[in-house]
């Protein structure tokens, strides 16, 4: 296993971010926070902090280059040589090709693909500045392999994420830089609650028309953290180059087969 060391984590202020954080934090990593909700980050490195783990936190908007510099700028002096780096945050505003704003199309690009590039690009140059090798892991969905009716700019988002790790990896061959992808079915998180209306239970159900998702269950973020864990830990001479985590299909033992189509807070991404 590679020994626990410094690792940030963007969009570390709700859901598969905070919890890679604290999954991080209780595996003994020292843990860079940042996401735009200041006041969010600091819960969470409190939560680390007061389980005697070692965290930082910062704002951190990816899609600016300013504050993307800034924040990795900041994290090695505040925790030491960074070895790790989860380009999390990501952002998804649902509805038809034929009605989408254009504004939204391009925040959804943005974030999602410029900004994991900013950070990409930033850790890059701490690697390189450390002589580090470093560990690069993209966070990708399943909408990739199977596009997601009403979700189409947000899955080609991820798909162009995933281009870009598998071309990074050629071009740090010589470098002994790690790139992952972790490509995450649906996951309990607050993914959809900037989502209008009812448009979570809508979407499920057009999903459930096309048939695009295999069970109604979902991932937990606690699961998903700690198996983004296991990635990076990983001894250094294996590289996760695709991970694809999807939810375990529920059983039959006690189901009543009255499942509700809309998991609580279930989304996808
Ligand atoms: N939930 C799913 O079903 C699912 C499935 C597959 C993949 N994913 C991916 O998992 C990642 C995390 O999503 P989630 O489900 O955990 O949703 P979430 O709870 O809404 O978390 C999204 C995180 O991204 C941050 N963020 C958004 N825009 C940002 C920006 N410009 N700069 C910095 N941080 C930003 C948010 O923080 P602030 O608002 O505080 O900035 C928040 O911490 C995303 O990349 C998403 O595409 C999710």
């Amino acid at each position: 296993m590679t020994d626990p060391g410094v690792v940030a984590v963007t969009g570390a202020s709700s859901g598969i971010g905070r919890a890679t954080a604290l999954a991080f934090g209780a595996a003994g990593w020292s843990v860079a926070c940042g996401a735009r909700r200041g006041d969010r980050v600091d819960e969470v490195v409190a939560d680390i902090t007061a389980t005697g783990g070692l965290a930082f936190g910062a704002g951190l908007d990816v899609t600016s280059a300013s504050s993307v510099t800034e924040f990795f700028d900041t994290v090695s002096g505040e925790l030491g040589q960074l070895d790790a780096v989860i380009c999390n945050a990501g952002i998804s505003v649902p509805g038809c090709l034929a009605d989408l704003d254009a504004g939204d199309v391009r925040r959804m690009i943005d974030t999602n693909l410029v900004g994991a590039v900013l950070c990409a690009q930033a850790a890059l140059r701490v690697f390189r500045h450390t002589e580090c090798p470093g560990h690069i892991v993209f966070i990708s969905s399943d909408a990739v392999q199977k596009p997601y009716p009403n979700m189409l700019p947000y899955g080609a988002s991820k798909a162009g994420l995933e281009y870009i790790a598998e071309g990074l990896r050629a071009e740090l061959v010589d470098t002994g830089t790690r790139v992952s992808t972790v490509r995450l079915g649906p996951t309990e998180t607050e993914f959809g609650d900037r989502w209008p209306g009812r448009a979570a239970a809508e979407l499920w159900r057009v999903w459930e028309r096309h048939a695009v998702l295999p069970t109604d269950a979902v991932l937990t973020v606690d699961d998903v953290g700690e198996a983004i864990v296991e990635v990076v830990s990983a001894p250094r001479g294996i590289e996760f180059r695709l991970v694809s985590i999807g939810p375990t299909a529920r059983g039959t033992d006690g189901d009543d087969g009255e499942s509700d189509p809309t998991p609580a807070g279930g989304t996808s991404g």
